[in-house]
């Protein structure tokens, strides 16, 4: 069994249609932890560090706008195959073509606004959970 941490966001469109109780149940269903969880609003410069992977696509400054614009909830998951079960409960990025029953099928509007974020490797976890919590803050 591998224990695994992996990082999660609830985006502005999920907690503007106040979807933030649902989405989480969804990823308590499946068997994974919140282990920290907290509400905050993305500023522009942390959205571009954050999303610096794409700084060359032409969806940058949009997703950068967009998930400037409302508040988000930030989390850490921590359970058996973490980052591979919370990519499966999410769904594919682009809701159009999630599989049934996974969140964004169920809650996403748009490639775009598209309700959650999680890590998609081990090693980004790390990284992506480092941007928003210091280990004080983290409880198993
Ligand atoms: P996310 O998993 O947060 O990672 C990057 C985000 O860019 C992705 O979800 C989408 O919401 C967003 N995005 C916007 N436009 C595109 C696009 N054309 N291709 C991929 N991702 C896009």
């Amino acid at each position: 069994m591998t224990i695994e941490r992996t990082f999660s966001m609830i985006k502005p469109d999920a907690t503007d249609r106040n979807l933030v109780g649902s989405i989480t149940a969804m990823i308590e269903s499946s068997g994974l932890r919140v282990i920290a969880s907290k509400r905050i609003r993305m500023t522009q410069e942390k959205a571009a560090e954050f999303y610096g992977v794409h700084s060359e696509r032409p969806f940058f400054q949009s997703l950068c706008d967009f998930m400037c614009s409302g508040p988000i909830i930030v989390q850490v998951l921590e359970g058996e195959n973490a980052v591979k079960k919370n990519r499966e409960i999410m769904g594919a990025t682009n809701p159009e073509d999630a599989d049934d029953g996974t969140i964004r099928k169920v809650h996403a509007v748009s490639l775009e606004k598209n309700s959650v974020h999680g890590s998609d490797s081990l090693e980004n976890a790390v990284i992506e959970i480092a941007h928003f919590f210091n280990d004080q803050e983290i409880h198993p």
